[in-house]
């Protein structure tokens, strides 16, 4: 069984990791007793996402599905991080420590799985993997952009309703909280689901007499769900630590010199551990072990990445690609080079 996503079980409760984790084996061959039976005995639910699963399993199983791919971006995006999105742990606990935290690095795994949640619904129903949605049914007839007229053609992705149910099930159990967590969550939950909407792009075709590109059809298209990751990863940058207001119904900025946040920004409560030594509490697993580069002077490099602890150094052997010739035509024909290269990696911590 792949523990990959079990990391992420303190989103949508504990639904979704057991939803993967499940998924593969047996989801298929259940009927829709079987639905009933799965979501009911998923811990954690309210009772709107149990209502919502039972009646949209197809959908859960989507969201599921695509929750590796959301989390590889949140590892691609922080690679070079002390903190990597690391999930791969046995014990769920680890991740899930760190998600009782109100940490910069808790937004932004909030913001991107809710962002992942509404790309993969949106693909999934323009695939025509669901029969409760297709492609935006409103682009339809003509319309106009900067270069003139256009029809709608092909498939628009339905972003708005991938929105719509994302809010609703993901959603549904910090409205039942309303602390201040939950509106932490709510706040980043919502930056994640714009970021995806942010990134549309009109695409077209052209037709007309020899490509004239008199008439062109076009449909909106959701770009790649890098985009949203780059996006979101400067927002993690400029994240605003805030404190909740006197009513309990919005942020202040929590230092005097701060901004206020605005509805695309990350918001925290909390100053994050280093993660230079691994801690369960605060849900650090530490940089001892973790690949460093030895000329870098950011964040990648050993002085930052091992906190000053040092690191060993081993030669590896890699295969590359060498003495690459053009052959008329056409093809290229290389040869397998061995290349010896030190690779460095952080000491633990003593
Ligand atoms: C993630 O953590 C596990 C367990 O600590 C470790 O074995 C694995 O190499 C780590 N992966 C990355 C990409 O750091
Ligand atoms: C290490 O960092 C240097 C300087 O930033 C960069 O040029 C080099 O490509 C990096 N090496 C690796 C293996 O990433």
């Amino acid at each position: 069984m792949n523990l990959l996503p079990s990391g992420i079980c303190f989103y949508l409760s504990v639904a979704i990791c057991w939803l993967t984790a499940e998924v593969d084996a047996s989801w298929w061959y259940m009927g829709t007793l079987g639905s009933q039976v799965m979501c009911d005995n998923i811990p954690g639910l309210v009772n709107k996402q149990r209502q919502l699963c039972r009646q949209h399993p197809k959908v859960m199983q989507a969201i599921g599905a695509g929750m590796k791919d959301w989390i590889s971006e949140c590892q691609h995006q922080f690679r070079n991080h002390r903190w990597n999105c690391n999930t791969t742990v046995r014990d769920h606990n680890l991740f899930g420590r760190l998600l009782l935290r109100s940490s910069r690095e808790v937004a932004f795994v909030y913001a991107i799985s809710s962002a992942g949640v509404v790309y993969t619904l949106a693909r999934a129903c323009s695939q025509g993997d669901l029969d409760s949605c297709s492609c935006d049914p409103s682009k339809k007839g003509s319309s106009r952009d900067s270069k003139g007229s256009f029809d709608w053609g092909g498939c628009s992705d339905h972003v708005e309703h991938a929105m719509r149910f994302s809010q609703t099930f993901v959603d549904a159990k910090e409205r039942k909280e309303r602390d201040a967590r939950a509106l932490m969550n709510l706040h980043n939950n919502r930056a994640g689901r714009k970021a995806v909407k942010r990134f549309m792009t009109l695409e077209c075709k052209c037709h007309g007499v020899s490509g004239s590109c008199s008439i062109r059809t076009c449909w909106l298209a959701m770009a790649d769900f890098r985009r949203t990751g780059d996006h979101l990863r400067k927002r993690y940058n400029g994240a605003v630590q805030v404190a909740v207001n006197q009513y309990g119904t919005g942020f202040t900025a929590a230092h005097t010199h701060f901004k206020r946040p605005s509805k695309n920004d990350l918001v925290y409560f909390e100053d994050s551990p280093d993660y230079c030594i691994r801690d369960h509490e605060s849900g650090s697993m530490g940089t001892g072990g973790r690949i460093c580069n030895r000329t870098s002077r950011g964040m990648d490099g050993c002085e930052v990445m091992c906190c000053g602890r040092g690191y060993d150094t081993s030669r590896v052997s890699r295969t590359t690609k060498c003495e690459c010739k053009f052959h008329w035509c056409c093809a290229v024909h290389c040869r397998d080079c061995q290349q010896q290269v030190d690779v460095h990696t952080c000491k633990s911590q003593t």
